[in-house]
């Protein structure tokens, strides 16, 4: 199993397939996707090699991100190749929604275990004005569908801003009374590219906490393969939630994800401050040089990301790594 100099164990690899989106949320790419050179992304056969090799070290679930990874036509094989390793228990996938209804079955028949669809407003209107899309119906629309399939696990982040969804999350509480799906909520963090933003919108995770607390909400005891998440359940709700709070103290202590990034750079954090570079051993299948270079790389992995000190590291937004 991967390890690191402060004991924690990486069993869960986040590979972003492109950071192209179509989307341009306020928090991450408020004017689009500035597309400044062509990207040569990751092929199938060098997502099949890292896959293959993240399996070898113990690897236990992949997330597929982006960008939007639903933009990629060959979606479909990309999940099967994660899930094809021996060790791999789950492939998952973060996905805006946009072509949910269209394409989730095809996801499931390729074998996606769980699929997170971010949704930071049940408020159409308002949706529109976050992501710049008026699709807040069709998206819950690919949800119910998801849903009713059965296959797939389904959560939804919603990012806390103040003036949007920050004092009022009666209307998502609302929805999980009866649907059985996890929303997460997930305090909006400073990127290179948002910081005004950030200081006209953060709240802290912590308030939605003590208020869930007073509601009845109960912590869930040994969800082992959250992460940093804390998760929480009510027995009147069919729906859980779970609470990402990076400003909070000791968040990195549970951290049990690498990054891999659309170019093919590993991030040993997400606001770490470079990516390593590892196509130069991505050219065949032998994954042994692959697996030695990212244990070694494993020993510079700090102990905490400086966000409180307002470092974001090589981080200029979300789209480039996928969250
Ligand atoms: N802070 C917190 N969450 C963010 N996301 C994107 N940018 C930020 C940010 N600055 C979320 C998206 C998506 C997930 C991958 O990360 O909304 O749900
Ligand atoms: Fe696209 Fe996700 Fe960024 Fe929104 S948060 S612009 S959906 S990459």
């Amino acid at each position: 199993m991967l390890t690191d100099s402060f004991g924690r164990k990486f069993s869960y690899l986040r590979l972003s397939i492109t950071d192209v989106c179509n989307f341009s949320c306020n928090y991450c790419l408020p004017d689009g996707y500035q597309c400044s050179q062509p990207r040569d992304f990751l092929s199938l056969a060098k997502i099949t090699r890292i896959a293959n090799a993240f399996s070898e070290m113990g690897t236990e679930k992949i997330r597929i991100t982006g960008g939007e990874p639903s933009l990629r036509k060959d979606l479909p094989e990309i999940i099967a190749a994660c899930k094809a390793p021996q060790n791999i228990k789950k492939v998952a996938l973060t996905s805006n929604g946009y072509k949910l209804p269209q394409h989730i079955n095809q996801w499931l028949d390729a074998g996606l275990d769980a699929i997170n669809i971010s949704i930071d407003s049940l408020d159409p209107r308002q949706f529109q004005q976050i992501t710049g899309h008026n699709k807040l119906p069709h998206i819950l629309k690919g949800i119910d569908m998801a849903l009713s399939d059965g296959r797939a696990d389904v959560k939804v982040n919603v990012v806390l801003m103040r003036e949007y969804n920050g004092y009022d999350i009666e209307t998502f509480l609302a929805w999980i009374k009866d649907t059985p799906i996890t929303l997460r909520f997930i305090e909006l963090m400073q990127t290179g590219e948002n910081d005004k933003f950030f200081d006209a919108q953060h709240v802290q995770g912590s308030r939605i906490k003590q208020n869930l607390i007073l509601a009845g909400w109960l912590p869930v005891i040994n969800s082992h393969s959250a992460g940093p998440a804390q998760e929480f359940y009510h027995p009147d709700y069919q729906g859980r939630i779970g609470l990402i709070m990076p400003y909070a103290k000791n968040f990195c202590d549970s951290c049990n994800r690498l990054r891999i990034s659309a170019v093919g750079k590993l991030h040993l954090c997400l606001f770490a401050e470079q990516g390593l570079d590892l196509q130069q051993h991505l050219q065949n299948d032998d994954v042994e040089p692959l697996k030695q270079h990212i244990r070694a790389m494993l020993g510079d992995k700090k102990v905490s990301h400086f966000l409180q000190d307002r470092l974001t590291g090589a981080t200029r937004n979300f789209a480039m790594l996928g969250g």
